[in-house]
């Protein structure tokens, strides 16, 4: 499998004509998981977006909630220089402060194994409340992606695979919802996935 280049060809393609998502979606997003976060009582006053690509979570909560302080990471050098982040690879960063929400939004699949597992504790590590993580599996691309407009030069891996390796740190809540097990949330039955 040849490597994906984050290039401007890249963004183009997929955030262009017919995007997989659009500024309007993820703010939409956005809001969900800022109000489940408050729902949870763990209120948003610092983010990170690991692989922030185009920067639209970045951008909801300038807007949105302008006294968050939002750190956003790409391993594209590219990304970083248009969009405005920090250059960061996620399988060799490990981040040296803790956040309250950390997003992860179609950046696992594009990792090896060896690398997701890393980038899975990386964001154990900097994450003191929330994650949301975005990373289709084998099933999705089969069966459920719009293949024409998602990029399927990707690492396809078990909802299994990532439940395990991502459950070692963090309760599955849904909707790519992750909350840390440092906070012990006291979740009901029903809210939560079954360990
Ligand atoms: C599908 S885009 C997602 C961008 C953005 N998160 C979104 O949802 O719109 C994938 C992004 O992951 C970034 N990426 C890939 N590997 C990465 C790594 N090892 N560390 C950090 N970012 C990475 C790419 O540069 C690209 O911007």
């Amino acid at each position: 499998m040849a490597r994906t280049v984050f290039d401007d060809d890249y963004y183009r393609r997929f955030y262009s004509d017919k995007p997989v998502h659009t500024n309007r979606k993820i703010a939409q997003l956005a809001q969900a998981v800022d109000s489940f976060c408050q729902w949870w009582d763990l209120p948003v006053r610092s983010v990170l977006d690991v692989g922030a690509g185009p920067g639209y979570w970045r951008d909801w909560y300038k807007e949105n909630r302008p006294r968050v302080t939002v750190h956003s990471t790409d391993v594209s050098e590219h990304a970083c220089k248009k969009f405005g982040h920090e250059l960061r690879d996620i399988t060799t960063w490990r981040p040296e402060r803790t956040y309250d929400l950390v997003i992860c939004h179609g950046v696992l699949h594009y990792l090896t194994d060896a690398g997701a597992k890393i980038a899975i504790k990386h964001l154990a590590a900097a994450c003191r409340g929330v994650l949301y993580v975005e990373a289709p599996t084998t099933h999705d691309l089969e069966h459920v992606v719009d293949k024409r407009a998602t990029d399927m030069n990707v690492h396809a891996r078990s909802a299994q695979w990532y439940r395990k390796n991502l459950g070692q740190y963090f309760v599955q809540v849904g909707a790519g919802m992750w909350v840390s097990r440092k906070v012990g949330l006291a979740l009901y039955d029903l809210e939560r996935a079954k360990d």
